[in-house]
């Protein structure tokens, strides 16, 4: 089948020059325009992209990951050309529309109608058609009461509503959103959402950087992972994003109670009992038995416990705990099963909780304790809050914290 490229990268580099003065960095600009010498790169510059080669074929939708200063908006704006490769071409067949950074092509003295002729000159658009979208690009944003306000005035969530409007409106052929939807409120952002679907579903390119997996899962068929300026993985968006997330909580992934007793650099939430370091070892495993902190929903979840009791200790009260909360710390499942007989004398005891994963897309903070508790009193004899984080992805956005299967009929 014969593909027609959008976005074609080959040898790109961006280095970040390190001025070790002001004096040198005026002294550089001056001297390199006097003699149209490009600037050099030293080996104490900073490498924000390092040989990056990408194809992107028209109508394709793909995610770019990384962590905090992986390098992804230096890739956007290298593509948008609002930043200049130091190194390697960069070849793009079509109109872009971009998201970038909050505001950025914004005059903060003009007001939002004005902005909108700047932003979609800018783009290209001729003024015939600006003055055929303008309504529309108002009335997308929702702020028509400020659109003849200087957007000096406007609040961060109005600036990326106009922002967006414009962007979604001047039908470009390639378009880029770099995590700029994160502020706006959760109704603007189902509604860009829903119409960067639209805009996917007409055919067009679309390159979306994105923290939320799940927004990238509802939206990218790839997604390309970079760190420290190099790309890691260039996949189905299923397998990046998997993979990506179990990097990203790598450390998290299994707890070795070894680690706190001779390590004590591993930081819990909370961590207290009468005999700490009873728990050995905790462990979160997916349906196929692997060690996982990534679960999709309706998948299974096993949490497997290794801990010792001392013989004398273990009576019908004696019971092992498992907790999930969400990150403001609210309990969301608690289950106990007790830990009553006596052939564990001496040994280490097993206990494996499994359930089915119905929690709404997000992070996940596991509790972990084994605690002697009866009608009047409740003490721990280990009680480790954070023992291990997950996250619980979905494919389509749901509301809600819990999603269990409903069934639904008409009669
Ligand atoms: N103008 C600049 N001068 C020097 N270094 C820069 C400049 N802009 C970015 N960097 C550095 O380049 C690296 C990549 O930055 P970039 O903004 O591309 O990261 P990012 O992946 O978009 O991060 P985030 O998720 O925080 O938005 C970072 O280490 C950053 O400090
Ligand atoms: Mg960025």
């Amino acid at each position: 089948m014969f593909f027609e490229r959008a976005i074609s990268i080959t040898g790109l580099f961006k280095y970040y020059k390190n001025y070790k003065t002001p004096i040198h960095r005026i002294k550089e600009i001056i001297l390199s325009s006097l003699s149209s010498q490009v600037v050099k790169y030293t080996k104490d510059d900073f490498c924000a992209l390092e040989n990056i080669d990408i194809n992107i074929n028209k109508g394709e939708v793909v995610a770019i990951l990384g962590k905090n200063g992986s390098g992804k908006s230096t890739l956007l704006q290298s593509i948008c050309g609002t930043l200049t490769p130091s190194l390697g071409e960069i070849k793009v067949n079509g109109r872009i529309a971009a998201l970038l950074e909050l505001g950025a092509g914004f005059n903060p003295e003009f007001t939002g109608r004005e902005n909108i002729y700047l932003n979609a000159a800018i783009l290209g658009l001729p003024k015939k058609e600006i003055e055929r979208s303008i309504d529309d690009i108002i009335d997308f944003s929702e702020i028509s009461d400020y659109i003849d306000h200087p957007v000096k005035q406007y609040s961060s969530g109005m600036y990326v509503r106009l922002a967006f409007s414009i962007a979604i409106n001047v039908d470009p052929d390639i378009l880029i959103v770099d995590e700029a939807l994160s502020v706006g409120d959760a109704k603007f952002q189902i509604k860009c959402l829903n119409k960067i679907k639209s805009i996917v579903a007409s055919g067009k390119t679309v390159l979306f950087v994105s923290h939320d997996i799940t927004s990238v899962r509802a939206l990218c068929t790839r997604a390309i992972w970079i760190d420290k300026g190099k790309i890691v993985m260039d996949d189905d968006v299923t397998n990046a994003t998997s993979k990506y997330l179990e990097y990203m909580y790598s450390d998290s992934k299994t707890m070795q109670n070894n680690d706190v007793v001779e390590n004590n650099t591993k930081k819990y939430i909370n961590h207290w009992g009468t005999h700490k370091g009873s728990i050995k070892k905790v462990e979160l495993k997916n349906e196929y038995q692997k060690t996982s902190s990534v679960f999709e929903l309706g998948t299974l979840m096993e949490f497997e416990l290794e801990y010792f009791i001392p013989s004398e200790l273990i009576s019908v009260d004696t019971k092992v705990s498992i907790s999930i909360k969400n990150k403001k710390g609210m309990d969301l499942i608690v289950h106990s099963a007790n830990v009553e007989s006596n052939s564990y004398e001496g040994k280490l005891i097993h206990t494996k909780f499994t359930l089915l994963n119905q929690l709404a897309a997000g992070e996940y903070i596991l509790v972990v304790a084994i605690e002697r508790s009866n009608d009047s009193e409740i003490s721990y004899l280990e009680y480790i809050e954070g023992v291990l984080y997950f996250t619980s992805v979905t494919i389509e956005k749901r509301h809600g914290l819990f999603n269990p299967e409903v069934r639904v009929e008409f009669y």
